[in-house]
């Protein structure tokens, strides 16, 4: 744990913001990228961390499987065709450019021509592990087809973790690969892209691979490992998390994995594209606002209670929710402190699709709750930017939570995020007992248990009765600068250190 620590800081306190003379070719691989394709918070990373890198001059390329949905919404040239160097396969691969990023999409057969990105209401595919085989291989062919070997690969999560161990093994073929390095970023340890022993005739990786010391994980195979294991450097997304990782709580098993290479992990807290996500510019939102001129957030808060037909004479905070309804985020505590939390005064609205016992309870709860509690079973990306523009509160309360970027989204909205105090919610939400909350953004609670995460409810809405430090709070919020261009700088850190000799 100390060596994690030890490294996040010498790497906060090197100053220079990692500004480099000479321009980087990077190349990300990742299962989703806004606007192309989104389900959660990598999406907004992909869409975000590339073009700010663009910013400072490196040039990047991103990789992305060759969604349906892309198809629908994207006018695409057609593809190019290239050959698996690692089998006999075949994909046809898809250019576009996207503000100064170029994007590559990647179709293997069928496998990505259908609705849903890793299941559909049935669960998830029972190809996965094909599917992202492919993905893998086919954005390594062609990127050797085109000889376009960058200086630097980033891969994503499980579903771009089997490119470091490709590499290690195509590196014998084409020695060209011997000069590109490996950086793998972990958004979240729990999908860790485990199969079928079988199914690691998918990777076309030598069956040495298949060893402890490998890819196998309890008899099955894990493409997560191979992330870990045989990229020169590996992170995650908040130090924070890069600390839990290393324990028994919140390691899903893999936190021996984790600490055999603890020396090469580091920790970087996500950033927001304050492009997309301005208050002042904001095309979804019904009035613009500022830290400077908040006084219309109360039109966008009676527009919202309008919109989800909530009383808009309740008195207390307007609390929203927006979240995947998963396990991880904690959901069921609100459920379960549901009516207490009515008691307190507070109005509830809540935008989510997830797990089929959390959505019925949640509409169970606004049917008997009716004008004080909404729910709304949809993923909205429109709706989401007027839950935090009307908001006075986002609840988090996630069991863990590696970065977390709702919470940041709301402090820019002024909603004063509630959050658990782990992963990246304990590292970008700062709040302090009373009377010291002059500095602070928003609420924590610790323990996951109902009386805690009550205590700390009535707490805010005692707050929430002096107007004068709730503004103040809401600045603090508002003003904290989170944008990628801030965070990319600590990447190309990263690379840097990535591709120094003997990394690994
Ligand atoms: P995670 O990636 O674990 O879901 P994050 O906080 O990193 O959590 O990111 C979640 C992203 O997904 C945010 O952009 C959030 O606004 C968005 N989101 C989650 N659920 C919905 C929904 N139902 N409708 C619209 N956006 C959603
Ligand atoms: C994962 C995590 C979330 C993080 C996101 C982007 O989905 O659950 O905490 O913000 O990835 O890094």
């Amino acid at each position: 744990m100390d060596g994690v620590q030890r490294q996040s800081e010498e790497r906060m306190n090197t100053g220079a913001g990692g500004m480099t003379d000479k321009p980087i070719e990077i190349t990300m691989v990742a299962s989703e990228m806004f606007p192309f394709a989104k389900s959660g918070g990598l999406g907004d990373v992909i869409g975000a961390l590339p073009l700010a890198l663009g910013r400072m001059g490196h040039k990047v390329c991103v990789y992305l499987p060759a969604y349906r949905s892309i198809f629908r919404e994207y006018e695409i040239e057609p593809p190019g065709q290239v050959s698996d160097v690692f089998s006999d396969a075949h994909y046809e691969i898809f250019s576009l450019e996207h503000e100064g990023v170029s994007v590559r999409l990647v179709a293997a057969d069928d496998l990505f021509d259908r609705d849903g990105f890793y299941g559909d209401a049935r669960g998830p595919f029972p190809d996965n592990a094909e599917r992202y085989a492919r993905f893998a291989r086919g954005a390594l062919s062609h990127m050797e087809h085109e000889r376009a070997y960058p200086s630097l690969i980033h891969c994503h999560d499980w579903q771009s973790a089997l490119i470091p161990p490709l590499l290690e093994y195509r590196r014998a073929d084409d020695e060209k690969w011997s000069g590109v390095s490996t950086v793998f970023t972990i958004h979240n340890l729990a999908y860790q892209g485990r199969f079928h022993p079988d199914d690691f005739a998918h990777t076309c990786l030598p069956d040495e691979v298949m060893g402890m010391e490998g890819l196998e994980f309890h008899g099955d195979v894990s493409f997560m490992k191979g992330g870990i294991l045989f990229s020169n450097v590996f992170s995650t997304v908040s130090e924070r998390y890069a600390q839990e990782m290393l324990t028994e709580e919140q390691g899903e098993g893999l936190e021996g994995v984790v600490a055999l290479r603890k020396n090469s992990l580091f920790g970087i807290m996500n950033g927001i594209d304050d492009a997309v996500w301005n208050p002042e510019t904001d095309p979804h939102i019904p009035a613009p606002f500022s830290s400077a001129h908040p006084d219309s957030k109360a039109k966008c808060k009676a527009a919202l209670q309008a919109e989800l037909a909530l009383d808009p004479d309740a008195g207390g905070p307007l609390c929203v929710v927006v979240s995947r309804l998963a396990h991880q985020k904690g959901i069921d505590l609100i459920l379960e402190t549901m009516d207490e939390l009515m008691d307190s005064g507070i109005s509830l609205a809540i935008l989510g699709t997830g797990e089929e016992e959390l959505e019925k309870g949640l509409a169970e709860a606004a049917s008997s709750h009716r004008g004080r509690m909404a729910f709304v079973p949809a993923y909205d990306e429109a709706l989401s930017h007027r839950m935090y523009a009307g908001g006075d509160v986002l609840l988090m309360p996630s069991r863990y939570e590696p970065s977390g970027l709702n919470q940041l989204y709301a402090m820019r909205y002024g909603a004063l995020p509630y959050v658990r105090r782990v992963g990246g919610l304990a590292d970008s939400v700062s709040s302090s007992p009373i009377p010291d909350r002059d500095a602070d953004t928003g609420f924590h609670y610790d323990q996951f248990a109902p009386a805690e995460f009550l205590a700390g409810m009535e707490e805010i809405c005692r707050v929430f009765l002096d107007q004068g430090l709730w503004r103040m709070m809401m600045r603090n919020a508002m003003e904290k600068d989170s944008g990628w261009d801030g965070v990319a700088p600590r990447y190309v850190e990263l690379y840097e250190k990535a591709m120094r000799p003997q990394t690994r």
